[in-house]
């Protein structure tokens, strides 16, 4: 029976890695797979008879499928049926070749196959395998009573090797007259002394198909001349038919399911679909899954269960492949290429990025971002915004950089390089160079705004390039602050602007030099007290003279009135008595501004009072009155204003060298150097340039006069600024002087006498 054979398979499960299912009878539930050429009574009843042990008894009756009693194959696959009736099935008598064909739905392992006779054992048959569902067969064994009279040529069991092709005589006796076996185990342990590889092994088990031909049958004593042919007593006839096998896994499953288009499943099929393990996949688990592709497929062997290995993908792809080349080059190490890269990954192991992506250094090569867009600004990118994958100094790539266009830089290409500026779409070197003049720049930045290209200038500088200098400076050079102010004078030009190359301040009349603060020869500026009348030139007002304020007229207040008359002497004294008026032409003054009248008074007792009565200036003191002077009010002056730049520096100037006061003392003090200057701009912008000198031809040493005041050397006994008249006492101006002598210096009034002075 099935249970005396030795069962070659190891028990179902797993151990040592290699899996296997367990082994079943492969013909439970797949009675509709079984076919055979010869089936008796199916067209009609048909006589046979079975001879008893003894051979003198004969029992015949009728085999007619139609009477309920089928003899059809599908009886071969139980013993009984479920009333415990023996079942069989029954070839046609006396037909010697029959076949018995059991189809697959696709491949099992094949392990043994057993036979229960009803009647003799065939005198010859032999089994056949197909693996590719028929389409080609191999015979398997031969079975004979006499190999080498039935099956010449072929060796006798056992053979060396358990694939040898072999005739066994163990299973073809004519006794038992029934019940008797025929058993063939592929994996026959008289064969496995040989060293058979596992590969080779698991060829020999495969099958898709399986066929018995029994070729000849046995015969009691002589064979009928006619033949067989509907001889009643000589017929095959099958109890069972166990053909034991499994489930073909490659030794990477233990189980099995039914597989798609099988029979439906009954209680101890055997199922063809395998429930991998390994890593495998398929109905066979014949190939790696997707993802384990890295190692070429093997079956299991004892020991090894050469699972199937992963590919590293690093979780951005589903499948991959695997290639020969590569994993031959790798030393059997790895060999899995993997496919269809996600989340915008690439290369083998979806370690790299798809182009115009780039890897993250920050995220793990697991995560769904680790490869982030390329981040190129178009109007500054080359190569439509490809950036570097990834990072490698050793070949110089930064992940994300992107590739500039020739003057620019910066990660996404967004920044114009040092020196250049205007980062354009249509520019093909994205930034054009910054053009600023070298001498105005500023050396050290950036030459240019980024953007607008504007040169960044030095101090003074100014323009686009720095080509300019600022207003009111000159001379673009090196220097730190790129230009120099032009300095003009304040009253010497008529501005603070000068010429961008020379410097040159445009010059009021009759003045000169770059800052134009030089005299023209022949002319001369004035002195702040300029504007003076003398009290010898005025004209004396007798007291109760018309003229006069009637309160002086009334002789109001302390004033006792008489006039000693205007006598003038060689310093150039008036003397003017109690009561008397002196009338002066006012000194011609160059502009309209505010003066202030300053009255030098030289007294030899102290005290002068001034006030003003009536419109009338009222000077009250002690001594002789000499000189009214109207003094400019400076401060109101351009240049010397509060809101005008300069301004405070001059004014300060003005004060600390006491030049306003050096005005107003009497006798006047020789000016300051220091005031000599501010003087002179003040007198250029109050005459609108450079005076005159004038010096008389004939009272004069010289046409050139002394350059502040405008006094001209006068010859002897000749006065006045222009040496234009004779001392007092002196006649002939001439061209040797005035002749004469002049009269002495005029003493100052009397101690007695009170002066009062009254300017319209
Ligand atoms: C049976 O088959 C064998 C071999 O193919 C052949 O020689 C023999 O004639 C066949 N017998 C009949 C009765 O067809
Ligand atoms: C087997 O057959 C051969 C050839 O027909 C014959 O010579 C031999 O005697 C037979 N052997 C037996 C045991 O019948
Ligand atoms: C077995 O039987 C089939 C069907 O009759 C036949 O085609 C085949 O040739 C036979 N095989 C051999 C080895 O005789
Ligand atoms: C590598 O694998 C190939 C193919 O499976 C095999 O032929 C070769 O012998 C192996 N080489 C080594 C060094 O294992």
């Amino acid at each position: 029976s099935a249970q005396e054979v030795p069962d070659m398979m190891p028990p179902p499960g797993c151990s040592g890695g290699n899996c296997h299912p367990p082994t079943g009878n492969l013909v439970i539930g797949r009675g509709q797979s079984l076919r055979t050429s010869s089936t008796c009574g199916l067209h009609g009843p048909e006589l046979y008879c079975v001879v008893s042990k003894l051979q003198d008894s004969q029992n015949c009756c009728f085999c007619d499928s139609r009477d309920g009693k089928s003899h059809g194959i599908e009886n071969v696959v139980s013993r009984s049926d479920p009333d415990g009736r023996k079942t069989w099935w029954q070839a046609e008598s006396g037909v010697e070749n029959v076949t018995i064909q059991l189809d697959l739905e696709g491949a099992f392992y094949f392990t043994h196959l057993i036979m229960t006779f009803k009647t003799f054992r065939p005198a010859a048959l032999l089994l056949e395998r197909s693996v590719d569902h028929g389409h080609s067969w191999h015979v398997f064994r031969y079975f004979a009573h006499n190999c080498s009279g039935l099956f010449p040529g072929i060796p006798p069991a056992p053979g060396r090797r358990v694939s040898d092709l072999v005739c066994d005589q163990r299973y073809s006796d004519i006794e038992p007259a029934t019940e008797g076996e025929v058993i063939f185990q592929v994996l026959d342990p008289s064969f496995l002394a040989e060293n058979t590889n596992n590969a080779e092994i698991q060829e020999l088990l495969r099958v898709t198909n399986l066929r018995v031909n029994f070729s000849k049958l046995h015969t009691l004593g002589d064979r009928p001349l006619g033949g067989l042919r509907g001889h009643p007593f000589y017929y095959y006839a099958l109890y069972e038919l166990v053909i034991a096998g499994s489930c073909l896994c490659h030794g990477h499953a233990s189980e099995c399911r039914p597989a798609p288009g099988s029979p439906p499943s009954v209680e101890g099929m055997v199922h063809g679909h395998c429930v991998c393990r390994h890593h495998t996949t398929g109905t066979h688990c014949e190939r790696c899954q997707g993802l384990y592709q890295d190692h070429p497929w093997q079956a299991a062997e004892p020991g090894y269960p050469h699972t199937c290995q992963e590919c590293k993908c690093h979780g951005h792809a589903r499948s991959c492949h695997f290639d020969m080349a590569l994993y031959l080059a790798s030393g059997n190490v790895s060999g899995g290429v993997c496919d269809a890269c996600q989340h915008n990954t690439a290369g083998r192991h979806c370690e790299l990025c798809q182009p115009f992506f780039h890897r993250d250094p920050l995220e793990d090569p697991r995560s769904l971002h680790s490869c982030k867009p390329c981040d190129c600004n178009p109007m500054g990118a080359l190569e439509g915004g490809l950036c570097d994958a990834y990072t490698d100094t050793t070949r110089g790539l930064l992940s994300g950089q992107c590739r500039c266009k020739v003057h620019v830089w910066g990660q996404r290409c967004d920044s114009c390089r040092p020196g250049h500026y205007g980062l354009s779409l249509t520019q093909s070197e994205g930034c054009q160079p910054c053009r600023c003049n070298a001498r105005g720049r500023v050396p050290s930045t950036q030459a240019c705004d980024p953007s607008s290209g504007a040169c960044h200038c030095k101090r003074f500088v100014s323009g686009r390039d720095c080509s300019r200098c600022l207003p009111e400076f000159w001379g673009l050079s090196s220097d730190s602050l790129g230009c120099r102010p032009c300095d003009c004078d304040f009253g010497g030009a008529y501005s603070n602007r000068c010429s961008a190359g020379q410097g040159l301040c445009l010059c009021r009349p009759h003045l000169h030099g770059r800052h134009c603060q030089e005299l023209q020869s022949g002319y001369f500026c004035a002195t702040l007290d300029q504007a003076t009348a003398e009290a010898e030139h005025g004209r004396s007002l007798q007291p109760a003279d018309p003229q006069l304020p009637v309160s002086v007229q009334q002789g109001q207040g302390e004033i006792k009135a008489h006039t000693l008359g205007l006598r003038a002497g060689r310093a150039h004294f008036a003397r003017v008595v109690d009561g008397a008026g002196l009338s002066l032409l006012a000194p011609t003054v160059p502009r309209a501004l505010d003066y202030d009248i300053v009255l030098r008074y030289e007294t030899q007792v102290s005290g002068m009072v001034a006030s003003q009565v009536g419109g009338w200036c009222q000077v009250v003191g002690w001594g002789s009155f000499l000189t009214v002077v109207l003094l400019p009010r400076v401060g109101e002056l351009p240049g010397l204003r509060s809101v005008d730049p300069g301004a405070l520096r001059r004014l300060q100037e003005l004060h600390e060298a006491g030049c306003l006061e050096a005005a107003r003392v009497s006798p006047p003090q020789s000016m300051p150097e220091a005031c000599a200057r501010l003087a002179c701009s003040i007198s250029a912008l109050l005459h609108g340039g450079g005076l005159a000198c004038e010096c008389h031809l004939q009272g004069s040493l010289s046409t050139e006069c002394a350059p502040l005041g405008g006094q001209c050397p006068c010859r002897p006994n000749i006065t006045g600024r222009t040496c234009d008249r004779c001392l007092p006492g002196t006649f002939g101006l001439g061209p040797t002087g005035c002749h004469g002598e002049p009269s002495g210096p005029v003493g100052v009034g009397s101690g007695t006498s009170m002066s009062f002075l009254y300017v319209a």
